[in-house]
């Protein structure tokens, strides 16, 4: 086991991802508790993670010295490292700021944390503040053109200092150098098997004798939850799928399809369609149509508990199909920052009454879809793209009209297509249309029209909080390009998101 110490980092979560992908258990700790749970449960390693704070700030997140001298191999990354300097007698002060990718140099190849690393590769910085003077006993392995300290290590104590970030994708050596920490701490990686009947074992202990509801949306969370349920407590589980008509073609076949086959259990299905445009007549902000579906999404829920109360069933759960990376984001850590609001049925009101019941709360994303698979569901469904809760609402700047929404639906369903058949879809993280409620002139045979511009986004990431721009070929792009300009009515042209994340977010709205 290595422990990942939480100094509030965004990408923390990430950093005991990476290390359970590369076949270590790996588990959240806070600064506070850090020590007598390192002395309790001696886990072979420990990792720092980075953080927003200053270290000579008043108040800003410490950990006990004694950790120093533990003798576990420590890992201390960014905010972690700047401490570490900071309480072993070395300094650290507002310096040369970097974010975003830096080049770093390694000056010594034949350390074991430096095994396999080339000279010099391309790192992810994120930090304000700068070492200037390292403690004693730390010897510099590795600079930015910026930064003289950007990789350091007292062998003899088998501590690892790095101002960049391992965690994040765009970190080319990331990998190699958090194989080669949790090597240094002796851990055998091998692959860990979830048991699928020991979690449904857990709903049942749990549940008892009790009826729980659960709001399926069709992404891969929730369905995965839901089925999971189902065979741990058969129809006393009650899958509702509020059909808003905001989501992708096919969801409302999909989600009846899995629950029928797998899970045998027939979920309520809600038409909402109309409801949902009517609602949605006039709004044009972004924050105000998330708003409005999700209010409507509630009153549909009440009206159905309210049916089930009246037939007599005792329902006391509600599941949500909350995951790891959810609960790092929703509540944040004690030391961060808080990132966005997890959108999972997002404030059921508290008169409700509602038990959560959360079994993939532990899990990430790739655990998750490795339970998926055990249960059963099919890969196409387990592998298919994110879709955000607001759905197509959010694709489409202004407001949500009957007509704009099946422009949006046709262009889509014409992406999805073409990245298909030229086998890139299984390459993107996401893609998709989006109306940009900007008109331009356009020629159709020998008419002039002004008609709505669609912008094309296609996005590469497997962390998600950085991203890039598909390099799609030319001819696939000339290809959906022709397509929606002579398939969606009243389209007069397609124009490619060519930002990255940051700063531009995937989404438009
Ligand atoms: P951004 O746009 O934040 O997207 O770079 C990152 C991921 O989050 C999804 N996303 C949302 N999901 N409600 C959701 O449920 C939202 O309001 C929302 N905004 C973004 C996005 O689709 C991508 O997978």
């Amino acid at each position: 086991m290595i422990y990942v110490i939480d100094f509030g980092s965004q990408t923390a979560h990430l950093i005991a991802r990476r290390i359970q992908e590369l076949g270590s258990p790996a588990k959240f700790i806070t600064p506070h508790d850090a020590i007598a749970e390192i002395e309790l449960k001696k886990p072979q390693g420990i990792i720092l993670s980075g953080g927003p704070a200053s270290v000579y700030e008043e108040g800003s997140p410490t950990i006990d010295k004694k950790i120093f001298e533990i003798g576990v191999p420590i890992l201390a990354i960014c905010y972690g490292f700047q401490l570490t300097a900071h309480l072993l007698g070395g300094k650290v002060v507002s310096g040369k700021k970097e974010y975003g990718p830096a080049k770093l140099e390694i000056g010594n190849l034949k350390l074991e944390i430096t095994s396999g690393l080339p000279q010099q590769s391309t790192v992810w910085m994120s930090h304000g503040d700068e070492i200037v003077t390292l403690p004693h006993g730390f010897e510099t392995i590795g600079s930015t053109d910026h930064v003289p300290f950007a990789f350091a290590q007292d062998t003899k104590r088998n501590i690892t200092g790095l101002l960049f970030h391992p965690e994040v994708e765009h970190t080319q050596v990331g990998d190699t150098i958090l194989k080669n920490f949790i090597s240094a701490c002796g851990v055998v990686s091998k692959k860990h098997t979830i048991d699928v009947k020991k979690i449904e074992e857990g709903i049942k202990n749990e549940v008892g004798d009790a009826y729980v509801i659960g709001a399926v949306s069709g992404g891969v969370d929730s369905t995965v939850a839901g089925v999971l349920t189902a065979k741990a407590i058969g129809d006393k589980f009650i899958p509702i799928y509020v059909n808003n008509g905001l989501m992708r073609q096919g969801t409302t076949e999909h989600v009846k399809k899995i629950f029928t086959e797998i899970a045998k259990i027939n979920p309520i299905v809600i038409d909402a369609v109309g409801e949902t445009l009517e609602q949605l007549r006039g709004i044009q902000g972004p924050e105000e149509k998330r708003k409005v579906i999700g209010a409507l999404y509630i009153t549909i829920f009440e009206r159905e508990m309210e049916k089930l109360l009246k037939t007599g069933k005792p329902v006391t759960f509600l599941l949500q199909g909350t995951i790891y990376s959810d609960v790092i984001e929703s509540q944040g850590t004690k030391h961060a920052s808080k990132i966005k609001s997890h959108h999972n049925v997002g404030g059921l009101p508290a008169h409700m009454k509602l038990k959560l019941l959360e079994p993939l709360r532990n899990f990430y994303k790739d655990e998750v879809r490795d339970i998926g698979r055990q249960l059963g569901i099919p890969d196409e469904f387990i592998h298919k793209q994110p879709f955000p809760g607001p759905g197509y609402a959010v694709r489409i700047r202004g407001e949500v009209t009957a007509e704009r929404l099946e422009k949006e639906k046709i262009a889509d369903k014409i992406v999805l297509e073409e990245l298909e058949a030229a086998g890139m879809l299984k390459n993107v993280f996401i893609s998709f249309p989006v109306m940009t409620g900007v008109d331009s002139t356009a020629t159709k045979g020998d008419g002039r029209f002004f008609g709505e511009v669609i912008a094309l986004r296609v996005v590469e990431s497997r962390d998600v909080m950085t991203a890039k721009w598909a390099h799609l070929p030319y001819d696939v792009l000339q290809k959906i390009s022709s397509r929606i300009v002579n398939e969606v009515l009243g389209i007069s042209r397609v124009v490619y998101d060519i930002s990255t994340k940051p700063p531009a977010t995937m989404e438009w709205e």
